[in-house]
Formats: C-alpha cells, sequence, structure tokens
C-alpha cells in the first residue's frame, strides 16, 4: 500500500473514505474515538492543502435516501469542534448539489458527503455509483479501517478508478495487527470473550497457531466446558458448537498452547442487574443458576497470564459488564492489560474497546482498534478488500 504521505495533495480533491459509524443517541454522537482517529488524517490533508472531500457510512438505512436518523451531520460537527474548523455537509450523496460544492471547495477545506449507504449501490459495489463518486476527486485515500472487511463501492471498485493512497489510521491498524500476528514478542497472550463461540471459532483456531496462551472468558466458556462434561446450570451453551470446542482444545494441547478457563463465577439465577447473585467454582454452578461474569479467582489468575505477556490481545467481555453486578471480571482484565506497561498491548475493538473506555483505560494501552470486524477478520487470517484494493 502507498501511503497517503507519498501524495502530492496540495490543490488536489482527495476522495477521503473514513469509517465514521459512531453510535448516536438522540442525535449526539457518543463515542466519537472513530473520529478522532482519522483526525490526523484529515489534518494532514487540510494542512497540506488539499480539497477533503469524507466519505462514510453510518449505520444501516433502508437504501431508499435520505434518512434523518442516519444522516451524517452530527459526526460532521463533531469534526468540526475538533479540528476547529468548519466541515460543509453536502445534502446528498452524489448529484448536482455535491458536485457544486465540491467545485466551490478552496484548498484546505472539508466536505463530507452525506451517508453512502442513503444510495443502495454503495453496498452493492456498482460501478456507476462509483464512477459517480471518482468524478468529485483526483486523488482517493482510504483510512477507513473499521469498513476494511466490507467490499462495497467506495472500498473496492472507487479504489481502482483513482490514484490511491492508505490513510494514516489504516496504516497505523494495519501496522499494529500484522506486527502483532506476524511477529510478535513471546509469550504472546490471548483474552478472547463475548457470548458465542460460533463468532469466534476461525479467530480461536488461527490463533491457537500463532499464541502461547489463550484465556477463555465471558459466555463462550461455558461451551467449553460443558464440552469437557461439566454441568453449567442455565449459563448459556452452544450446543451445536461441543464438537468445536473439543476440536479447538485438541488443536491446542497438540500446538502446546495453554487454553486457560475461568475457576469461578458470578452467577445469578437470571439475567438482569437484580438478580440474586453467588460465586461458584466452575464445578458448582447450581442447576438453576446462570454465570454471568467470571469470580474474583479467576480475575486473579487471568492477571497473572496477563503479567507473563510481552504482547497480549484483548477480543471480548468476560461478563455482562453493561449490568453493574457483572462488570468486575471485564474491568479487571482491563486493568491488568493497562497495568503491564512491558508488554504490546492491543485491544480488538468492538465490545472491549467499548469497554476499556468505559472504564478510562484506552489511554493506558498500547492500541485500541476501531475496527469491530474488520480487525476479527485479520485475526482470523482474511484477506480484507480495502488493503487487497489498495494494493491492487
Ligand atoms: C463496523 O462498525 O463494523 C463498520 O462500520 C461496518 O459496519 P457494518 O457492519 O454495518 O457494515
Amino acid at each position: 500500500m502507498k501511503s497517503i504521505r507519498e501524495a502530492d495533495v496540495k490543490g488536489k480533491r482527495v476522495l477521503l473514505r473514513v469509517d465514521f459509524n459512531v453510535p448516536l443517541s438522540e442525535g449526539t454522537v457518543t463515542d466519537d474515538a472513530r473520529i478522532r482517529g482519522s483526525l490526523p488524517t484529515i489534518k494532514y490533508l487540510a494542512d497540506e492543502g488539499a480539497k477533503v472531500i469524507i466519505l462514510t457510512h453510518l449505520g444501516r438505512p433502508s437504501g431508499i435516501g435520505f434518512e434523518a436518523d442516519f444522516s451524517v451531520a452530527p459526526a460532521a460537527r463533531v469534526l468540526g469542534r475538533l479540528l476547529g474548523a468548519e466541515v460543509l455537509v453536502s445534502p446528498e450523496v452524489t448529484g448536482e448539489a455535491s458536485q457544486q460544492m465540491v467545485d466551490a471547495l478552496e484548498n484546505g477545506q472539508v466536505l463530507m458527503l452525506e451517508n453512502l449507504r442513503f444510495d443502495p449501490r454503495e453496498k452493492k459495489n456498482d460501478v456507476e455509483f462509483a464512477a459517480e463518486l471518482a468524478k468529485f476527486g483526483d486523488i482517493y485515500c482510504n483510512d477507513a479501517f473499521g469498513a476494511a472487511h466490507r467490499a462495497h463501492a467506495s472500498i473496492d471498485v472507487l479504489a481502482g478508478m483513482l490514484p490511491h493512497y492508505s490513510g494514516l489510521l489504516l496504516d497505523k491498524e494495519v501496522e499494529v495487527l500484522g506486527a502483532m500476528l506476524e511477529s510478535p514478542e513471546r509469550p504472546f497472550i490471548a483474552i478472547l470473550g463475548g457470548s458465542k463461540v460460533s463468532d469466534k471459532i476461525k479467530i480461536i483456531n488461527n490463533l491457537i497457531n500463532i499464541v502461547d496462551k489463550m484465556l477463555v472468558g465471558g459466555g463462550m466458556c461455558f461451551t467449553f466446558l460443558a464440552a469437557q462434561g461439566y454441568d453449567v446450570g442455565k449459563s448459556i451453551v452452544e450446543e451445536d458448537c461441543l464438537e468445536d470446542a473439543r476440536n479447538m482444545l485438541a488443536k491446542a494441547a497438540e500446538k502446546g498452547v495453554d487454553i486457560v478457563l475461568p475457576i469461578d463465577f458470578v452467577v445469578a439465577d437470571q439475567f438482569s442487574e437484580s438478580a440474586t447473585v453467588a460465586i461458584r467454582g466452575y464445578d458448582e454452578i447450581p442447576s438453576d443458576m446462570m454465570g454471568l461474569d467470571i469470580g474474583p479467582a479467576s480475575c486473579e489468575l487471568f492477571k497473572s497470564v496477563i503479567m507473563e505477556g510481552k504482547t497480549v490481545f484483548w477480543n471480548g467481555p468476560q461478563g455482562v459488564f453493561e449490568m453493574k453486578p457483572f462488570e468486575n471480571g471485564t474491568r479487571k482484565v482491563a486493568e491488568a492489560l493497562a497495568a503491564n506497561k512491558a508488554a504490546t498491548t492491543v485491544v480488538g475493538g468492538g465490545d472491549s474497546g467499548a469497554a476499556i473506555a468505559k472504564f478510562g483505560l484506552a489511554d493506558e494501552v498500547t492500541f485500541v482498534s476501531t475496527g469491530g470486524g474488520a480487525s476479527m477478520r485479520m485475526v482470523e487470517g482474511c484477506e480484507l478488500p480495502a488493503i487487497v484494493a489498495l494494493n491492487a
């Protein structure tokens, strides 16, 4: 990939694809990490005298034209505040109004087109739609790591229509995740969580080839315990993944990779913040209760393993961290990651990114990926359409 720093952008119209797919509540951006993530690229382009035309999707509109709930305007307001400069917003994606606004841009100015997904052709990777976008620019730059796993028009075919470059955030994401997967300093510890094993089978299978130890918490660990014959009460178990779990345990044993499961849990009589809770060992979960977080002894165990690592990768909460009684395991993992200053510590975006931000520790780790799905695909060992297009 050629980085945008290699391009001569002065006076050029740069089509910059970002991933400003940010959470909104009543028209307000509730987490601006992705906007901050692309800020260095936007500032760089503006400072170098480019005419910056920002393209993004936001949410999953129905693709039948403008829908106020999915407008990029709130993201543009945040960007304007962060830049300390006006960010213009076109009322449409492609079309006459956008063309006029592009034509009127001066060097260093920033314009955002409306949500790409208002046009159904974006998700279809449509060539004509990409050509309409390409007319607005002289150079294409992709900084949308969070959407790099989507073969959509603004990510895939558009790149081939103009001289194409990677943005500074995308460069950083690929560098950090790539180095972690290809040449990690050892020991390399992975911490996985989240509720479903089915979502993580490919990741676990790929990581078993790379890591030294893997900590498995979150709802998915009950499928591993059940696969070994333990009674996990009413805890979540994916029956159709029991065989997969046994295979993964066998593969890990064969490769000499320790899969470390929690040794105790916070169990509850119902999935509720007001549930009656207790601490129970992994082999004493009552039949009428469910595990909703890892327990204190597991937190200690996980911390000691995390502190051994020279590279530590975290993906997936350890419990239902959105509910106060079940947040401790996720908090303790975040704290252990933040405490291990001798290691390269990488958080794989998505829920774990939200969790580390919630605990105020995002700045204490080496890197928090802005891509949930995209970083997962990378850790699974898959090629990302954005990277393929930028390399072509
Ligand atoms: C994400 O948040 O994972 C990306 O922005 C992609 O969004 P999507 O899952 O709606 O394609």
